[in-house]
């Protein structure tokens, strides 16, 4: 057999990835490649161990795996070592008996019952983003995750009561609409518009604002109903207060969430949990590839390879991806240079946490009519999540809070019971006393306190400088994780850098014959 015919065969059997690394084996090297980067196929796994480079990965979190899985179908030969006892890294869906330790010690033992759980971390995907893409290919099957509901609440501390959303929204495209549609009528926007344009404009204006015949926004079926329509023609809420008693009540808060690129709805979540997507992945690369409780110490770049130092030992390889956090990769020691070292501690860890409250009844179902969802507030609490999916079923899990910087350090700080009791008086003044009441049990998580990631995400103070130089390989270690990307905090982050940094491996590797 040729090598021609040989290769020819590699690569109708097992696609792009393992012909480039069979090539690679064989000293045959094309010049170029192909502009785009073409992932390498499903089947290309069949080719396990034919690969010219051995690679070993920093971190089973979603980049870590991403990479090992990536690099398996091509034929490479990756091991991952994770610190933690469990893969995913910030991807972590508790159960009932799961349990739950922070730096500082205390140790909580999830009570959910059968079939609750709480995505403690990543909770939802939007359409647009990779990540469908592998939920796809390695079989993980999704739902719509309710990111926007018109039936959730608007608290701010202005108000006396919640507000639905929807009623929020009537009111603060209602009053603009108005003002806008009669500041153009009084020929206060002459300068920018034409006749024909001021008349479009308050002919949308009408639409946007639901406004009555002389521009005014008075009442609205937007509004809601205190009864909705059936036989009898229902019992609407009614009129809205004056535009500044809105204002002063800040309805006008949370009326954006779902404007952004990358919350609109609709958005995704695996069915059964966020964790289905890193157990597919850990399977899809092999368990006995992964080695957990593997806690890294040191990594050293050499001419010809790389060694990592870990408790209890020392792992050769051809090359690294680290894909821990940066501000944890600063403190191993390494040799990769003071650059390196400074750029890696430049991205700020932010804290962020959750707290998972399981009630018998869903109340917020059966009596508030809320499927799904989030409630936004101004209270240290910032948001309440309502589960969007076993709708109708016994019991359920409301996240009780998701906050960031100083409202997370603020409940970070507290013991899980004092964090309960500040969450349940803050979300009673929404839902009332049965939020306290009907409590079954609960779980809270303060990223920044989880061992081995210190941090819910990272902040770059400036994408100048340390991003592009950690882009860049250091020798043969290469950085991969969101915190590389500009999707911050997105599984697609972590997806997007390991499938950089597993295109410039392969490129690296099929140019050095070995
Ligand atoms: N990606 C994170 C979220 O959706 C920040 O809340």
């Amino acid at each position: 057999m040729t090598r021609r015919a040989l290769l020819v065969g590699v690569g109708a059997a097992g696609g792009a990835g393992a012909m480039f690394a069979a090539m690679g084996a064989l000293g045959l090297a094309p010049d170029s490649q192909p502009k785009e980067f073409v992932p390498p196929r499903p089947g290309d796994f069949s080719l396990t161990g034919r690969g010219a480079a051995k690679v070993v990965v920093l971190g089973a979190g979603v980049a870590g795996l991403t990479c090992a899985y990536e690099l398996g179908k091509a034929g490479y030969d990756c091991t991952v070592l994770e610190a933690a006892d469990r893969v995913g890294g910030r991807v972590l869906t508790l159960r009932g008996g799961d349990r739950l330790t922070e730096l500082g010690g205390e140790t909580q033992t999830a009570a959910f019952g059968q079939g609750v759980y709480f995505n403690a971390g990543a909770g939802r995907i939007a359409p647009w983003m990779v990540t469908m893409d592998y939920c796809r290919e390695l079989g993980v099957p999704v739902e719509i995750f309710v990111n926007g509901n018109a039936s959730a609440y608007v608290y701010t501390r202005g108000m006396t009561a919640p507000v639905r959303a929807r009623t929020a929204r009537a009111d603060m495209y209602g009053y603009v609409a108005e003002l806008l549609a009669k500041a153009a009528g009084a020929g206060a926007l002459d300068r920018r518009l034409t006749e024909d344009d001021r008349e479009r404009l308050t002919e949308f204006l009408r639409r946007f604002g639901d406004l009555g015949p002389d521009l005014s926004y008075r009442d609205s079926p937007r509004r809601g109903f205190a009864t909705y329509p059936g036989v009898g023609d229902g019992v609407p809420y009614g009129a809205p207060s004056s535009l500044g008693d809105v204002l002063a009540a800040g309805t006008g808060r949370a009326i954006t969430m779902d404007f952004g690129y990358d919350q609109a709805m609709p958005m995704f979540q695996p069915v059964g949990g966020m964790d289905a997507i890193v157990t597919a992945l850990a399977r899809a690369v092999g368990r006995d590839r992964i080695r957990t409780g593997t806690r890294v110490t040191g990594l050293t770049d050499l001419p010809d390879g790389v060694e990592v130092a870990y408790e209890g030992g020392v792992f050769r390889a051809d090359y690294c991806v680290a894909a821990l956090p940066p501000h944890l990769l600063a403190r191993l020691r390494h040799n990769l240079g003071a650059r390196v070292t400074a750029a890696l501690r430049t991205p700020v860890p932010v804290a962020a946490g959750k707290i998972g409250l399981e009630y018998g009844r869903r109340w917020w179902e059966i009596d508030d009519r809320i499927y799904g969802g989030i409630t936004e507030t101004d209270l240290d609490i910032t948001h309440i999540w309502y589960p969007s999916h076993d709708y109708h079923s016994a019991a359920g899990l409301v996240v009780g809070y998701y906050n960031t910087e100083e409202n997370a350090e603020l409940y970070g700080r507290l013991s899980h019971r004092d964090r309960r009791a500040r969450a349940l008086t803050q979300g009673k003044k929404i839902h009332g006393e049965k939020y306290r009441a009907e409590l079954r049990s609960s779980l809270s998580i303060a990223w920044q306190r989880q061992p081995h990631l210190e941090g819910g995400w990272v902040r770059w103070p400036s994408y100048d400088g340390g991003f592009a130089l950690l882009g860049r390989p250091a020798g043969r270690v290469y950085f991969a994780g969101d915190w590389l990307t500009h999707l911050v905090a997105w599984q697609a982050g972590a997806m997007e850098s390991a499938r950089k940094a597993v295109t410039e491996i392969h490129r690296r590797v099929v140019k050095t014959p070995s």
